[in-house]
């Protein structure tokens, strides 16, 4: 569970964003964000539709480059990096390894032909993994974590019903204990129903494993769950910021107290 007592900023920080700023044309999709993510802190980035959640997520993953500013990334050798000083095939090591990505849509972030089996094992040999069976073995350990049956390992996840889909996306992410993961309205496609026991494992998860993660959402019950932080985004700026459930109890700013009203549209 996630234990919102400790004093994360102990240590060194993981991710640290400095003025970080993306235009599309004339539009601002993104304005001078800065914000540190300390080690095993979930922070979750909410905001109505189009606020600019995505591409700042986007930006602090290094999958899209930004016009201003930058992101360091604290390496496991513990040295910190900038992420754009980075070669692309150093960045995408560290995708396969350090960090993982759970899509809104499990299309895009699991090979939809192949079976759920490789889908987590291809991960493991992207590290360095090369025993068959072992491989096998710890694939089906990962399905059931997620509540996947492991009867359901040579089945491809088009066979897959979407709540498992995103459960098996999140298996492939986390197999490799990454240590921070991005997350874009995970739960966004699910039925609510669905999306509670989602919710759950996720939250499980990340405490065991002691992940930093964050989650961009537009409901504000994922942030309440899972995250120690929020930020608050409108029209590609923060306007507010804070501990979860400071903010989402007692909002400062006009706009964050319509969203937690929900009078905002999602
Ligand atoms: N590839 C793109 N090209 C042009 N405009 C974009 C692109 N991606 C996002 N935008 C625009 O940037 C703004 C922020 O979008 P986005 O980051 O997707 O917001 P959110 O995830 O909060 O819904 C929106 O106005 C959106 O239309
Ligand atoms: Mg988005």
């Amino acid at each position: 569970m996630l234990d919102r007592t400790t004093t994360l900023q102990d240590d060194a920080p993981l991710l640290i964003a400095e003025g970080l700023g993306k235009t599309y044309g004339r539009l601002q999709a993104c304005r001078d964000v800065s914000f540190k993510l300390y080690p095993g802190e979930v922070l979750a980035i909410v905001g109505e539709s189009g606020s600019g959640k995505s591409t700042l997520l986007q930006l602090l993953s290094a999958q899209l480059a930004p016009n201003s500013g930058r992101v360091s990334y604290r390496m496991r050798d513990g040295i910190t990096r900038d992420l754009a000083a980075m070669g692309e095939a150093e960045r995408r090591l560290l995708f396969r390894t350090d960090w993982g990505f759970v899509h809104q849509d499990p299309a895009m972030g699991l090979r939809m032909a192949v079976s759920a089996g490789a889908n987590v094992g291809e991960r493991l040999m992207a590290v360095g993994h090369n025993h068959y069976g072992k491989i096998r073995e710890t694939a089906t350990t990962w399905l059931e974590r997620v509540e996947i049956s492991g009867s359901r390992i040579d089945d491809a996840p088009r066979t897959y019903s979407g709540g498992m889909r995103q459960r098996l996306q999140i298996a492939r992410n986390l197999v490799t204990e990454p240590r921070l993961v991005f997350m874009d309205e995970p739960t966004g496609g699910l039925d609510v129903s669905v999306q509670a026991r989602l919710l759950d494992m996720m939250r499980s998860l990340v405490g065991e494993l002691g992940l930093s993660a964050i989650v961009v959402t537009h409901d504000l019950a994922v942030a309440r769950l899972l995250s120690h932080r929020v930020m608050v985004m409108q029209g590609g700026r923060v306007i507010e910021t804070g501990l979860t459930d400071q903010v989402l109890d007692d909002p400062r700013e006009p706009y964050t107290q319509l969203l937690v009203s929900s009078i905002l549209p999602a």
